[in-house]
């Protein structure tokens, strides 16, 4: 096996190889700003990682891997004009930076992008990776369609919350572990049950993603901290405050989350505070590990050797500790 590392640079170079900056080049420079701006490459490096783990060659999925990656940045830029999100990975986001129809554009491109590069694969691989890819393209864009439509709910619960989530980010944690296993030929039984690792993985991780973005160090964390409570994103901290808080605690949160302020400073300090007081973050932070245990409980089902099996226990463990 190969370690982390090693699988993040030959990723880096396979894309460095693959995407370059032509004409007209106020389409294909943003593709590149947004692709080289960082980012941790968690769901290539899962993508390559897997396909070890199922005794194939990972220099297969190189392709694959980095489709996933492009898929996933063309998600993010259309996310942050979704979002009116101002910073990605500590810099101006895509659409700050150029202007919105570019933003757009250069999105599109990408997604169709990430779907050519799955061309390189031989049929029977290929039609495989097509259905998981394009199953899951679609339940991303369910998930950010529910996410938009409980800004504007009051009555969201946390199983609705649960499944937005699910969609809009843990199946394409989930699906770029299917492909590693497709592209190692894997049986259908092996290839769910690695989805569902990478599903709860990717729940898990989602939840961390709501934590963070209120209770992230703004040095580090590279998105604008508090930018879901300046949104009233429905998040799980939200939900669980509403669900424990006292009845004062719950009517301020309500009046915070109608309200838009120009200046959202107050309005952030407060919510975090009621988000500590009811309980809310101490329960999120419990759920993030109740997730990331589901997904181990899913690799007793696997037969695989023990030690390939405490590489995928060690990653998860690790998310969860992230910071960024
Ligand atoms: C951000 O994903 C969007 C979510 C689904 C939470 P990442 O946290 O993986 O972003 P990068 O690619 O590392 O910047
Ligand atoms: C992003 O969810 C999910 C997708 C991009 C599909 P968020 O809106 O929470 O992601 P961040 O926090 O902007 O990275
Ligand atoms: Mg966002
Ligand atoms: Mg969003
Ligand atoms: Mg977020």
């Amino acid at each position: 096996m190969h370690s982390i590392e090693e699988y993040r640079s030959d990723f880096m170079a396979h894309m460095e190889n693959k995407v370059k900056i032509k004409e007209p080049v106020n389409l294909y420079e943003p593709i590149s700003y947004i692709l080289n701006l960082g980012g941790k490459r968690l769901r290539p490096v899962l993508t390559l990682m897997t396909t070890e783990i199922f005794g194939g060659d990972y220099k297969k999925a190189l392709d694959a891997s980095l489709a996933i990656e492009v898929f996933h940045n063309f998600s993010l830029v259309h996310d942050d004009i979704m979002d009116e999100a101002p910073l990605r990975r500590g810099k101006q986001t895509l659409h700050k930076k150029w202007d919105l129809n570019t933003g757009i554009l250069s999105g599109d491109a990408m997604l169709i992008y990430s779907y050519q590069l799955l061309e390189s694969y031989p049929e029977a691989i290929f039609k495989k990776l097509m259905q998981v890819f394009s199953q899951t393209a679609l339940e991303v864009c369910e998930g950010q369609q529910y996410d938009v439509d409980f800004e504007n709910r009051e009555d969201v619960t946390i199983p609705e919350y649960l499944i937005m989530i699910q969609n809009k980010t843990a199946v394409l944690v989930a699906s770029a572990m299917k492909m590693g296993a497709i592209i190692a030929d894997e049986s259908d039984e092996v290839q769910d049950l690695i989805y569902d690792f990478g599903k709860n993985l990717g729940i898990a991780f989602q939840l961390q993603d709501d934590y963070l973005d209120a209770f992230g160090d703004p040095k580090s964390f590279g998105k604008q901290v508090g930018g879901d409570i300046i949104e009233n994103k429905k998040t799980f901290l939200y939900l669980q405050a509403l669900e424990t808080g006292t009845p004062n605690q719950v009517q301020e949160l309500e009046h915070l989350y109608s309200i838009k302020p120009k200046d959202a400073t107050d309005k952030i300090v407060k919510i975090k505070e009621l988000f500590v007081e009811t309980g809310a973050v101490n329960l999120t932070l419990k759920e993030i590990e109740s997730y990331t245990v589901k997904a181990f409980n899913t690799l007793e089902l696997l037969s695989l050797e023990s030690a390939k099996k405490e590489i995928l226990r060690q990653f998860g463990t690790a998310l969860m500790k992230r910071e960024v």
